[in-house]
C-alpha cells in the first residue's frame, strides 16, 4: 500500500510547554518503496514513525494508506533499535507471537514461524532464548517477529544502530535480501549517511527542529546494492548531496 503523508505537524504537549516536533510534512511512500529519513537528533524522526503507526495522534493534517491491501495483517508494524524481544519467550515463540495474538491455530503458526527464522538466517536458534543470542542475531529475530505479522508497511527506527559496525555492514545486506524476498513498503529511519543510501530508494532529509521535509533524494543505484558500492563514485555523489543537504541542519542544532 501507498502511505500518503498530507500537511502533518506534530505539537507536544508536556508540562505547561509546547514543543513543536513537526510541521507541515507531506510525503507519498509508494508502494513497496525503500524510503530511508535522516535528519538531526531530536528533529522528529522517532515522532514520524509514530504518526505512521498510529501510536500517536498528529496534531495537524492526515496520514492514509492507498491502494489494495496485500496482506491479513495489521497495516503497520515497528521495528525498534532495541529488539523488545520477551525474554522469557523462546525465537520461535517470538517469532510465533503475533499470529498467536490473532487466535492462529498452533501448527500453521509455527510452520510460518520457521520459515521466516530460516529466511532471517537462524535455522538451528529455534529454541534458544534471546539473552543467548548476539545483539545481530536479536534483531534478526525482532526482524522476523515483524515480517510474522505481515503488516502493509514496515517502520524502522535506526534498527541496526546498536550493532558494531561489522555486524551493521552484514545485517544491512541481510535486510536487503530479506525486503527483496517479502516486498514490503519500508520506512527507515538512521542517522548513517552510508546507511541511508545503501538501503534506500529515496533519501528524506529532514530539517532541525520542527521537523520539516528538506530535501527528497533518489538514489539511482541498481539493486540489488552491495557493500561493493560504497566506495563506488555513483555512491560517493548521493553521499556528498545528502551530507550538503543535512550538514547546515546539524549545524543549526548541535
Ligand atoms: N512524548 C513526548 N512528549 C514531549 N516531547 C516529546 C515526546 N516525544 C518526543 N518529544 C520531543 O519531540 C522532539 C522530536 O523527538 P523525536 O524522538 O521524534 O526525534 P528524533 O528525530 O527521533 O531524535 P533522535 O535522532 O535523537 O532519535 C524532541 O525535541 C523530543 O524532545
Ligand atoms: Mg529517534
Amino acid at each position: 500500500m501507498r502511505v500518503c503523508i498530507r500537511n502533518v505537524g506534530k505539537t507536544y504537549r508536556a508540562r505547561g510547554r509546547e514543543l513543536g516536533a513537526l510541521e507541515d510534512i507531506s510525503l507519498d511512500v509508494a508502494e513497496n518503496e525503500f524510503l530511508t529519513i535522516l535528519g538531526p537528533s531530536g528533529c522528529g524522526k522517532s515522532t514520524l514513525l509514530l504518526l505512521i503507526g498510529r501510536l500517536e495522534p498528529p496534531s495537524g493534517g492526515t496520514i492514509d494508506f492507498e491502494g489494495e491491501r496485500h496482506s491479513g495483517g495489521p497495516l503497520t508494524t515497528m521495528v525498534w533499535q532495541k529488539y523488545a524481544l520477551f525474554p522469557w519467550r523462546t525465537v520461535l515463540q517470538n517469532v510465533a507471537f503475533g499470529r498467536e495474538v490473532r487466535g492462529m491455530a498452533k501448527k500453521p503458526r509455527l510452520e510460518h514461524a520457521r520459515g521466516l527464522i530460516d529466511a532471517v538466517g537462524l535455522k538451528g536458534f529455534e529454541d534458544s532464548y534471546p539473552h543467548e543470542l548476539s545483539g545481530g542475531m536479536q534483531q534478526r529475530v525482532a526482524l522476523a517477529r515483524a515480517l510474522a505479522n505481515d503488516p502493509e508497511v514496515l517502520l524502522m527506527d535506526e534498527p541496526l544502530a546498536a550493532l558494531d559496525a561489522q555486524t551493521r555492514a552484514v545485517m544491512q545486506i541481510e535486510l536487503l535480501r530479506i525486503w527483496d524476498q517479502y516486498r514490503k513498503t519500508v520506512v527507515y529511519v538512521t542517522h548513517s549517511i552510508e546507511e541511508a543510501v545503501l538501503l534506500g530508494d529515496r533519501i528524506v532529509v529532514m530539517s532541525a527542529r520542527p521537523g520539516r521535509i528538506r530535501e527528497i533524494i533518489p538514489v539511482m543505484l541498481p539493486r540489488p546494492r552491495t557493500l561493493d558500492m560504497i566506495v563506488t563514485q555513483e555512491f560517493h555523489a548521493i553521499a556528498d548531496h545528502a551530507w550538503t543537504a543535512i550538514k547546515s541542519e546539524v549545524i543549526a542544532y548541535a
